[in-house]
């Protein structure tokens, strides 16, 4: 199943409308506008919340058979709590729901895409325990709401990437700095969330016959050299940046990596603190995390090289999660570049996948995000078709080594808010034009590539569609039924 993606805050707007409340990004943008690149916000976006049906009319120009898009809590749930819901914006997924249903697109909901409401945020948000209640009673509103029709949740979107931006390196809401402590506390409470969303599902909606499943950002790390300590760093990256939050829930242990849990304790001790900085779970918490997820949504964009040697001595804040892990990164200079942190290596997504199946034993996985985003807009995305080519081309060869793979979904059906870049950086398929008041949407090479991926099956790299020419299949049959009206009025007038 092909697919593409996005999420509330990025696309939607209607900040403010319909009764949705504020979540933590509303309120970073209005109080810190100069952290966001360009000084933009998410309140008007691309306008999805006006303009769902043509964002649907899209899916069904690429002919893809998923949409994944996030579900904005404040919209659903303005106060945070499920105390009170608001009927206008369940209306707003009813309809976004119905109209892909209408059109044979099958949704894949994440229900958290960082908009935590921001009075929950106010309360401890991510920090405190009791973002296991305010969670798991929000995802029932959901299930409940919309469960009837939608078959597949996605809980919660890339832990590492939430807790790492929002709690460690204070980039993204809430704009937390602690990154010795909160970086762990915020990963903690997301595992516990997640499953108690897992087992409300489980529980009390089983008859919906739906599935679970957590989002989880990876990016294919490999030793820089063939050296022990190469090794040793590779494994600890991993440990730290993706076992984190897969082993709790996708290992037979149930854990946090034993190699984590003894770098945090290790560390901690040197800092003279009678307890790790990394809390453990109980037996009891770690029964209810393992298993907790009907399949792996992954979310892969670029790969990098691991080292440890003495430059990095001095180099990390005491106490932080750098210092726990203590390694290096970079990527290959010869690797196609987008964005800072985006450099391309299609390889990469196959031998992720493969490493996957070994150590998680066999797991089903949906791609639920991969894409190529830079700093140019235009229509003729040359190195965006050269990305979704060569990554597609790596899930093929990932296939046929045997992962179970269901589908796969390009990030993002269009250009969006991306975060604290705003909208410098941009990912679409389709551009959008946010100058124009309608947010026009137009398709970029990259869309029409993937088009004839999907029709035709096959990755045919001398197709060459001109993305200005405007004579899509739509406007053709145009053409080509009124020439036909012509000559049959002609002929009709030879009668008479
Ligand atoms: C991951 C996130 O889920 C999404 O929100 C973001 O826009 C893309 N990656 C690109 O950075």
């Amino acid at each position: 199943m092909f697919g593409a993606a996005t999420s509330s805050y990025q696309i939607e707007g209607g900040w403010n409308e319909g009764g949705k409340g504020w979540s933590m990004w509303d309120h970073l943008v209005r109080t810190d506008p100069d952290h966001i690149a360009d000084r933009s916000t998410g309140d008007i976006a691309a306008n999805s919340y006006h303009l769902y049906k043509r964002d649907v009319e899209m899916l069904k120009e690429l002919g893809v058979s998923i949409y994944r898009f996030s579900i904005s809590w404040p919209r659903i749930l303005p106060f945070g709590r499920h105390d009170y819901v608001n009927p206008e914006g369940v209306a707003y997924y009813n309809n976004l729901i119905n109209e892909l249903l209408a059109n044979g697109i099958t949704p894949f909901v994440t229900i958290y895409h960082w908009e935590l409401p921001q009075n929950l945020n106010e309360l401890g948000g991510w920090l405190t325990e009791d973002i296991v209640d305010w969670f798991g009673d929000y995802a029932r509103v959901l299930y409940r709401n919309f469960g009837d029709r939608v078959k597949h949740w996605l809980t919660i979107n890339e832990p590492y990437i939430h807790c790492n931006h929002g709690y460690s390196r204070g980039n993204h809401a809430p704009r937390i700095r602690s990154p010795g402590i909160a970086f762990y506390e915020c990963g903690r409470h997301i595992l516990l969330a997640h499953a108690r969303a897992y087992h409300i599902y489980k529980n009390e909606f089983a008859f919906q016959g739906g599935q679970v499943a957590i989002v989880i950002s990876s990016d294919m790390s490999m030793p820089s050299d063939d050296s022990q300590s190469s090794y040793e760093a590779m494994e600890d990256y991993r440990a730290f940046y993706v076992g984190q939050y897969m082993d709790p829930i996708f290992s037979a242990t149930g854990n946090y990596p034993q190699r984590l849990i003894d770098r945090v304790a290790r560390a901690s001790a040197n800092q003279g603190l009678s307890e790790s900085r990394l809390r453990p779970f109980t037996q009891e918490q770690i029964n209810y995390i393992r298993g907790t997820s009907d399949f792996l949504a992954l979310n892969h964009y670029t790969s990098k090289f691991v080292y440890r040697n003495d430059s990095l001595n001095g180099t990390f804040e005491v106490p932080s999660h750098q210092d726990d892990a203590y390694l290096g990164t970079y990527p290959d200079p010869s690797w196609m570049q987008g964005g800072t942190w985006l450099f391309a290596y299609p390889p990469g997504l196959y031998k992720l996948l493969v490493h996957f199946k070994e150590k998680y034993n066999n797991l089903t996985v949906y791609v639920t995000e991969n894409g190529f985003g830079n700093y140019t807009t235009g229509l003729d995305d040359e190195n965006r078709v050269t990305y979704l080519r060569g990554y597609i081309n790596s899930l093929l060869d990932a296939i046929d080594a045997g992962v179970d793979i269901r589908g796969y979904c390009a990030w993002s059906l269009m250009d969006n808010f991306e975060w604290a870049t705003g909208y410098t950086m941009r990912f679409g398929l389709y551009q959008v034009d946010f100058d124009d008041a309608n947010r026009t949407r137009t398709p970029r090479k990259s869309a029409l590539v993937y088009k004839e991926i999907i029709r035709s099956r096959v990755i045919d790299p001398t197709y060459n569609p001109d993305p200005h020419a405007r004579d899509d299949s739509n406007s053709a049959i145009v053409v080509k039924t009124s020439a036909l009206f012509i000559l049959l009025s002609a002929f009709v007038n030879t009668l008479f």
